[in-house]
């Protein structure tokens, strides 16, 4: 089957991968999104924030989490002393996958399959490769699958500092701390009562991103 390794350049650095990633088809996602959105940030970043896949805004825009989760995302690093513009923000699939909209209707973003998350891995792993961070930020179930296997659980596993797992196909030395915690999404969908705790949760994951980082 293809996969987004069919489409790796020879030589892989982040704008020879932006690139080829821009004409990748190594699923079926490429064919309904606007454009592939690669991740973004400077090539000495730190730190690399993984989401799921883009959303209806960025796939307009072409940039990562530039919509309203993405608003979220970049106050609670703010509240953690993160500076969002010194990470490299990315996504576990970097194509939008959507419900075809009604007439008029904004589309609705549906979770990426297993297979398709195994098939996009690879430009996650080659942006890993190429930036050599610190420590990798999973932002929920999808992107910290991606990263530390489908075993991983985010309820059990949030905020605590791991390793890459380095596998065959994964980062080969120095492979970079791990921390997994809730997406943003999932904070601005929770219910009224719910929203401050787990939004105050999730920056308390950031505050060990942060310390991890010092
Ligand atoms: N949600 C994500 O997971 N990634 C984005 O880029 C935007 C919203
Ligand atoms: Fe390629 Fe990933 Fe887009 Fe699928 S989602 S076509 S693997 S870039």
């Amino acid at each position: 089957t293809t996969t987004a390794a069919d489409f790796l350049p020879a030589h892989r650095d982040i704008e020879s991968l932006r690139t080829a990633a821009a004409s990748c088809q190594g699923c079926g996602l490429y064919q309904h999104a606007t454009q592939t959105v690669f991740g973004d940030g400077p090539r000495d970043a730190k730190l690399v924030v993984v989401g799921e896949q883009p959303g209806d805004k960025e796939d307009t825009a072409g940039e990562p989490f530039v919509g309203p989760a993405g608003a979220l995302l970049g106050r609670a690093l703010t509240e953690a002393g993160i500076d969002r513009r010194e990470a490299y923000v990315t996504n576990a699939v970097k194509h939008f996958k959507f419900v075809p909209p009604e007439r008029g209707k904004r589309r609705i973003h549906q979770k990426p399959s297993r297979t398709e998350v195994v098939a996009c891995r690879p430009w996650l792993v080659a942006e890993v490769e190429a930036l050599r961070p610190h420590l990798v930020l999973c932002l929920g179930a999808t992107a910290a699958q991606s990263v530390l296997g489908t075993s991983f659980r985010i309820t059990q596993q949030r905020g605590q500092l791991l390793e890459w797992d380095v596998d065959a196909a994964g980062v080969v030395t120095d492979p970079p701390a791990v921390l997994a915690t809730t997406h943003p999404a999932s904070v601005l969908r929770a219910r009224d009562e719910d929203r401050k705790r787990a939004y105050a949760d999730l920056v308390d994951d950031l505050r060990a991103v942060a310390r991890a980082l010092s």
